[in-house]
């Protein structure tokens, strides 16, 4: 089995060697999507490369392959790897140039596919919850954009481990937004709380399949920001993201939470779909 499959700008290279002037490199000139496969498909990848469109399209940079050609190098990527499980780390940056605030007219993006084996989290995490802490969102205003401008989430997990945490729930203007990596969920009573969808989070690909269950399942999903104060009130709460599936949260900060049904229910549900997709079982908890 192959490491690590690398795809750069144009043809699959045997080390990941890039060009140090780069706009990514430089500015953080770009945006990137993870995403996940098993047996050698892809999870929701029409999903993915939606919202890499909408992406560049908000930066005005041009894809620089077809879709087509990226379907052809993920499946590529997966056939080399030989891997069961597998993630697929998608960078579009704005080109190489010379350091310049102003890109140059003319200058072509430039793409790198990185394919590796993922280990999906212990199950003995995905079965008991994580702890979150509390930290400020000091994100820039077009979190639905995803940029590779990730340092406030970087700092976000720093401190969390630095406090013995997971990871870290963002707040802003009193209310929470999203964790460093994931979609955040409430749960009181019946229903399930989350950010409504706009600049403030990242329009997630989980987060959507989450509603699509709960909605199946006759669970009511109220898309409205949830206060600090009212962190008290949960009953339960979870993550939801590429990387985390649907993951419990047992604490934020002093806050206890319940392990709720609804959390084990959704987890479940989840699973199923991936099983469905993949036409194999993942190493997850007992459905
Ligand atoms: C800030 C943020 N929110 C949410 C998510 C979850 O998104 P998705 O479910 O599409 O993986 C991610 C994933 O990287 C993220 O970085």
């Amino acid at each position: 089995m192959n490491k690590r499959v690398y795809f750069i700008d144009g043809s699959f290279k045997r080390k990941p060697l890039a060009s140090i002037e780069d706009r990514g490199f430089f500015f953080a000139d770009s945006v990137y999507e993870v995403i996940r496969a098993r047996n050698g498909i892809p999870f929701f990848l029409e999903e993915h490369i939606t919202r890499l469109q909408h992406g560049l399209n908000e930066l005005q940079i041009k894809m620089p392959i077809s879709e087509e050609n990226l379907r052809e190098i993920i499946y590529k990527s997966l056939k080399k790897l030989k891997a069961k499980e597998a993630a697929i780390y998608i960078q579009i940056t704005r080109g190489k140039e010379p350091r310049s605030h102003l890109p140059r007219k003319g200058t072509k993006p430039s793409i790198i596919v990185i394919t590796s084996k993922f280990r999906p989290l212990p199950l003995e995490l995905l079965s008991r919850g994580v702890d979150l802490i509390l930290y400020p969102d000091i994100r820039w205003g077009r979190c639905d954009i995803k940029t590779t401008m990730l340092l406030p989430n970087v700092l976000g997990k720093i401190e969390s481990k630095k406090k013995g945490y997971f990871d870290a729930l963002f707040y802003k203007n009193n209310f929470v937004t999203e964790s460093t990596s994931s979609s955040f969920f409430g749960i009181i009573g019946q229903t399930l709380l989350t950010h409504p969808k706009d600049h403030n989070i990242l329009p997630a690909i989980t987060r959507e399949k989450v509603i699509s269950i709960a909605v199946k399942l006759n669970i009511k999903v109220e898309e409205k920001p949830i206060s600090i104060e009212s962190l008290n009130d949960l009953e339960g709460a979870f993550l939801a993201g590429t990387t985390y599936d649907i993951l419990p949260v047992k604490k934020i900060e002093n806050i206890i939470l319940p392990l709720n049904p609804i959390s084990t229910l959704i987890q479940k549900e989840y699973y199923r779909l991936l099983d469905e997709i993949s036409g194999g079982s993942g190493k997850h908890i007992s459905l």
